[in-house]
């Protein structure tokens, strides 16, 4: 799908990080964009930061009343949607055992039943016109789910199968999919926790999210089933399906022995 003037995009998540960044690299290619996100005085700010014409709307992925509420005013007011990104997302990483069960329920809410709600409502109005682009950022956790984030892969991989099903379901209808699965990009993802992330994280290498939007917009331009950014994530993928123990030590020499413990 061309994007440019006349695309119409709805982001949840819009308010910071990715989908910021995407917002604006849209922005900057004439989109109007729909700002998503629970705080509404950053998504004014972006949004009259933004190059063009951009609405924003406070909106809690966690209520369906919310998302649909939010969906259905960009739809009217921009006269419709041509791409929907669900991007909301959190973090709660640690233990499962010390993990508290609202955040693991807070996590599966947000990142998965926010993309469910998200898919739901904004959907029907790219199939009525025959014409669209669903993108849904999962994430690296996805593909090989790394310990102290058991929660947080298994809502990223519950994305993945949803979405790759749906892009085959989708077939014919003029409107597609493109799944997103970043590693480490330098966001406020991460914040509330920096003092205590696992030994395997590495946040000093994380990637722009700029250049992840860049590709973002090249895969919906060219209807690519996935985005892996940086290209690591690709690797790391194509290892554990040949052999979960190879992708375990290619891990231990990129990560440490934190990120692959047991050697069974
Ligand atoms: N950064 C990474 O390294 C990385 C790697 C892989 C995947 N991802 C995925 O990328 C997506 C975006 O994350 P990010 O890195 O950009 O994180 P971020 O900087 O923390 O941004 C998260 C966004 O989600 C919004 N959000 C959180 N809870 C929400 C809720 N209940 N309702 C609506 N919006 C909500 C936040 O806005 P409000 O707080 O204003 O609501 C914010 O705009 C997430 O799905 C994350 O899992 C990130």
């Amino acid at each position: 799908m061309e994007i440019g003037p006349g695309t119409r995009a709805f982001i949840t998540g819009a308010s910071r990080g990715i989908g910021a960044s995407l917002a604006l690299a849209l922005a900057e290619r004439g989109v109007t964009v729909g700002l998503a996100a629970r705080s509404l005085d950053q998504l004014e700010a972006l949004s009259a930061s933004l190059p063009g014409e951009h609405f924003a709307y406070q909106c809690d992925v966690r209520s369906s009343e919310s998302v649909k509420a939010a969906i259905d005013r960009f739809a009217d007011e921009a006269g419709g949607i041509e791409l929907l990104v669900a991007n909301a997302g959190i973090t709660h990483y640690g233990p499962f055992r010390d993990e508290p069960l609202d955040n693991a329920l807070e996590m599966s809410e947000i990142n998965w039943h926010g993309t469910l709600r998200t898919v739901h409502y904004g959907l029907p109005y790219m199939l009525d016109r025959a014409r669209g682009q669903v993108v849904v950022i999962s994430s690296g956790a996805a593909l090989r789910s790394f310990p102290w984030a058991a929660v947080y892969g298994g809502t990223k991989a519950a994305q993945r199968l949803f979405a790759e099903a749906l892009r085959h379901e989708l077939s014919g209808t003029g409107v597609s999919l493109t799944t997103v699965y970043p590693g480490e990009i330098e966001t406020t993802l991460h914040a509330h926790e920096r003092d205590r992330m696992p030994d395997w994280y590495r946040g000093s290498d994380a990637a722009d999210p700029s250049h992840l939007a860049a590709k973002i917009i090249e895969a919906v331009e060219e209807d690519r089933r996935a985005v892996y950014f940086p290209p690591i994530v690709r690797l790391l993928q194509l290892v554990h399906n040949v052999s979960p123990r190879a992708g375990d030590a290619l891990l231990r020499r990129l990560r440490g022995g934190t990120a692959a413990p047991r050697r069974d």
